[in-house]
């Protein structure tokens, strides 16, 4: 993500929508269904979840091919081209799993895969995704709050941030030198940030359940920040008192604030974000500007008195 020099993305590295048809009607045929709160998660990218609603919070913009929202990551662990996560992710071991929620909590839990998937109606969340990188997509997500999650534990009154951690094995994932980021992939909210209805857990895309690249078996999307704020494969929930450090807030902290907002009126040091390129309809994407909260106005009051500017 991190391109301190020459920050924009090549439009030859986006595949346009056409082939997108053939290969959902292969993955409807050979796939294995199962109901969100029936039998038990078989962990597969392309398998079709079941008794998904939708969600009010749903933007209904034009989305974004599946085949551009899967070829063109940002999974560090993978590799840091954006074609690089999906080639190299496609082995990645993410059943079993396990996610640990712990830290100033009354009794910390540990929950396996099965768990997590039941933990709430599965809803579709059609969002915008902002890059900080200067690219939009459109993803209809599947998956429920964050909230859902956070609450199978009772926190302390110390408890005012939320820290994840992402899985790190460099048996499957290359090396933090060869990424130029450390690894494990860390990431922070405030509480209330985190318990916002709009923050979720994602797991799956497009009806189906998450591709490897995309984070499974299930990330965070909190869709009025920058993307990098949306941590992958998570194992970690630690709720802490302090506010924790974050991956790309350690790498280079002038680029990357512990908020990050989406925000046209705060440039990152190499390029303005006041516009960015929406990808998908068009072959090289449309220009377009970039709004206040990503366009997720509902957030606004969490930040009530803060210098956004400041707190960037
Ligand atoms: N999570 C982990 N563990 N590792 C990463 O490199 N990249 C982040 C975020 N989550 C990243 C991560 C960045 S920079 C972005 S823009 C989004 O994931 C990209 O999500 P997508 O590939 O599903 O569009």
């Amino acid at each position: 993500m991190i391109i301190r020099k020459a920050p924009r993305f090549r439009y030859s590295e986006i595949t346009p929508r056409k082939d997108d048809l053939s290969r959902r009607r292969f993955l409807t045929a050979g796939s294995l269904a199962f109901g969100a709160l029936g039998a038990p998660f078989a962990a597969r990218a392309g398998t079709r979840l079941e008794g998904i609603r939708k969600s009010p919070y749903s933007t209904d913009e034009f989305q974004t091919p599946y085949k551009s929202v899967t070829t063109y990551n940002n999974f560090y662990e993978f590799g840091t081209g954006k074609g690089e996560p999906s080639e190299n992710a496609r082995n990645f071991r993410t059943n079993p799993w396990s996610v640990s929620l712990e830290g100033e909590v009354v009794k910390p839990k540990t929950l396996d895969l099965d768990t997590v998937m039941k933990l709430a109606p599965l809803e579709e969340r059609v969002y915008r995704h902002r890059c900080v990188e200067g690219w939009s997509f459109v993803i209809p997500w599947v998956g429920f709050p964050l909230s859902a999650l956070l609450k199978q534990v009772q926190p302390t009154p110390k408890a005012k941030y939320v820290a994840f951690q992402s899985f790190y094995d460099p048996k499957q994932m290359i090396s933090p030198r060869e990424a130029h980021i450390d690894f494990p992939y860390i990431e922070g909210l405030r509480l209330d940030e985190a318990m916002h209805p709009l923050a979720i857990l994602a797991v799956g895309i497009y009806s189906e359940i998450l591709p490897p690249q995309n984070g499974a078996p299930f990330r965070l999307v909190i869709p009025w920040k920058y993307g990098y704020k949306s941590i992958k494969s998570i194992v970690k929930v630690r709720f802490v008192e302090k506010q924790p450090p974050t991956t790309w807030n350690l790498e280079w902290p002038q680029a990357y604030g512990f908020y990050s907002n989406v925000n046209p009126n705060v440039d990152h040091p190499t390029h303005s974000q006041a516009e960015e390129v929406r990808l998908g309809r068009t072959y090289f994407g449309e220009r377009i500007k970039t709004r206040m909260f990503n366009g997720y106005d509902e957030v606004a009051g969490l930040y009530k008195g803060m210098d956004l500017r400041k707190y960037y």
